[in-house]
């Protein structure tokens, strides 16, 4: 037994409610969703009265359903093999009924097939909706489940009575029109506080990490501003390609796929003042302000400080790959970006002046997220570093694959001659604590069932992200959309990134 795993217990389930997901044939509610339930199930975080509804278009059997959830979570579980045990258990509750969105038929369908849950499986009439479905057909579904009476207002679950929630998955519109109508939609019938935006990248532990690193340590925050910090980096790397999403890469790109919510959120983690509490809305009041302090991206500041790419044909881990514009689905003459960098400013007073330097990319060296703090230099360099210059202190925290935490720092190599060397202080997870951490979607299924919005993005949140976002987009629609320059897939990138951080004296890592 590793003793670091000692008073880990896993000791919260949620509460006893039906979970409706809407769209329920797609491929995440067999890869993520299901197998998270399941592994929720496993290690006893499930209340008793708990049961799953899948809705979707196409005629099925609760059987035919439950097969082909059996199926994905075989092929998608953390855990393999399946427990059939528990399984046999666990399919009990899962159900389907089969209806299309516009039709109020299959809202009262629902509602008779929940008041039925509610009886045999004690699920207490509280009800998670789910929306795994294009944001194209939100407001049929609420206006469906208002109509139906399927919502409580609030107040009823403040006074003792049963909750509703709805979670809602990206991509949260692809501009901050488009979310503000889904927004308007979704706030027609419910409030802010039943509503749980999904951004996945929340629920990974690494990234939930990052909260305790920085404020249940003392070490860090006092040198955690402009005084220490010469500047941080943020990298979203991927290796694979666009994946047979040619169709939906085309409308979105890298940008509005990655930074406009991953990044951002990494970096508002990254860059917010202590919150008074663990509390929803005072952590989510802490990132909001990092957001309304960076430096608005005015159409000559994208010139300088956006570089877009785009993946040419090249060799990843050892296989040839083909370019972007040969994927399927994606036009011939594309100019979508699949690799965006940027220089950000948080314009306050603990980072004024510090860069932030992100970049996210599909097609690169190799798959990798990290944050890293690059502290100033020694004022006076009474040492002669290895390349001449005087090495830098480097946090970095690794949010995936290897997740952990490094401190680089520089030593004396042992001998007769006084030669420096770099050396990191490395803390990994997997060591530590074992392999087998929770799906970054098993924490927020429990935490929407627990009525938990902390890890969920409010409103406010997504519009200013969105916000910052558009104003990169108006300025490469002003500049005529020029297409991207290319970069070789497996690469860190077209070269132009290289230089925008070579502007300042700097250079990017190599993860
Ligand atoms: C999704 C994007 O939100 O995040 C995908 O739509 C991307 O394009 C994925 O591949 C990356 O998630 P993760 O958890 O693999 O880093």
């Amino acid at each position: 037994m590793n003793p670091l795993r000692n008073g880990l217990v896993e000791d919260r389930t949620g509460d006893a409610c039906a979970v409706v997901i809407f769209g329920a044939s797609g491929d995440l509610t067999k890869r993520k969703l299901v197998p998270a339930f399941y592994n929720l199930g496993v290690s006893r975080s499930l209340p008793s009265g708990f049961a799953i509804v899948g809705v979707a278009r196409r005629e099925k059997t609760h059987e035919q359903f439950r097969a082909e959830m059996k199926e994905g979570v075989s092929t998608f579980s953390r855990r393999k093999p399946i427990d059939p045990a528990f399984w046999s258990d666990f399919e009990r509750g899962i159900t389907y009924v089969a209806g299309t969105f516009d039709a109020q038929k299959t809202y009262e369908d629902l509602r008779l097939h929940l008041d039925q849950l509610d009886r045999d499986r004690g699920t207490a009439k509280n009800r998670l909706f789910y929306l795994a479905v294009p944001p194209s057909e939100f407001g049929q579904i609420v206006a469906g489940l208002k109509s139906a009476g399927l919502v409580q207002p609030p107040n009823v679950h403040r006074e003792g009575g049963a909750w509703t929630r709805v979670v809602v998955e990206k991509p949260f519109g692809h501009d901050l029109a488009s979310a503000q109508v889904l927004n308007d939609t979704i706030a027609s019938t419910f409030d802010e506080s039943q509503v749980f935006r999904i951004d996945h990248y929340l629920g990974k532990e690494t990234v939930q990490n990052l909260l305790v690193f920085r404020f249940a340590n003392s070490l860090f925050e006092p040198i955690w501003h402009r005084e220490h910090v010469d500047h941080v980096q943020i990298t979203v790397a991927e290796d694979i390609g666009v994946e047979g999403r040619g169709k939906f890469y085309e409308q979105i790109g890298v940008t509005k796929d990655i930074v406009e919510n991953h990044l951002m959120q990494l970096l508002c983690l990254t860059a917010m003042e202590p919150p008074i509490s663990l509390a929803a809305d005072a952590v989510r009041d802490e990132k909001v302000k990092v957001l309304r302090s960076l430096r608005p991206m005015e159409r000559s500041l994208v010139q300088e400080n956006v570089i877009r790419g785009q993946y040419d044909r090249g060799a990843v881990r050892g296989d040839e790959v083909p370019a972007y514009r040969e994927e399927p689905d994606v036009a011939r003459d594309s100019r979508v970006e699949t690799f965006v960098a940027m220089r950000v400013f948080v314009d306050n007073w603990r980072w004024g002046g510090v860069p932030f330097y992100v970049r996210a990319g599909k097609r690169l060296a190799r798959r990798v997220t990290e944050i890293a703090v690059q502290f100033k230099r020694v004022p006076h360099g009474l040492f002669r570093a290895p390349d001449g210059g005087i090495t830098q202190n480097v946090l970095a925290m690794r949010i995936q694959p290897d997740e952990g935490i490094a401190l680089r720092f520089t030593t004396k190599e042992p001998g007769q001659h006084t030669v420096l060397r770099d050396v990191a202080m490395d803390f990994r997870y997997g060591a530590a604590f074992g392999s087998n951490t929770p799906e970054a979607y098993e924490r927020l299924l429990l935490d929407s069932m627990r009525g938990e919005a902390t890890l969920f993005t409010r409103r406010d949140e997504v519009e200013e992200q969105w916000a910052y976002i558009d104003r990169v987009f108006d300025a490469w629609r002003a500049e005529a959309n020029a297409p991207p320059p290319l970069y070789a897939a497996g690469s860190w990138g077209p070269e132009q990134a290289d230089d925008l951080v070579a502007r300042d004296g700097r250079r990017w890592r190599k993860p």
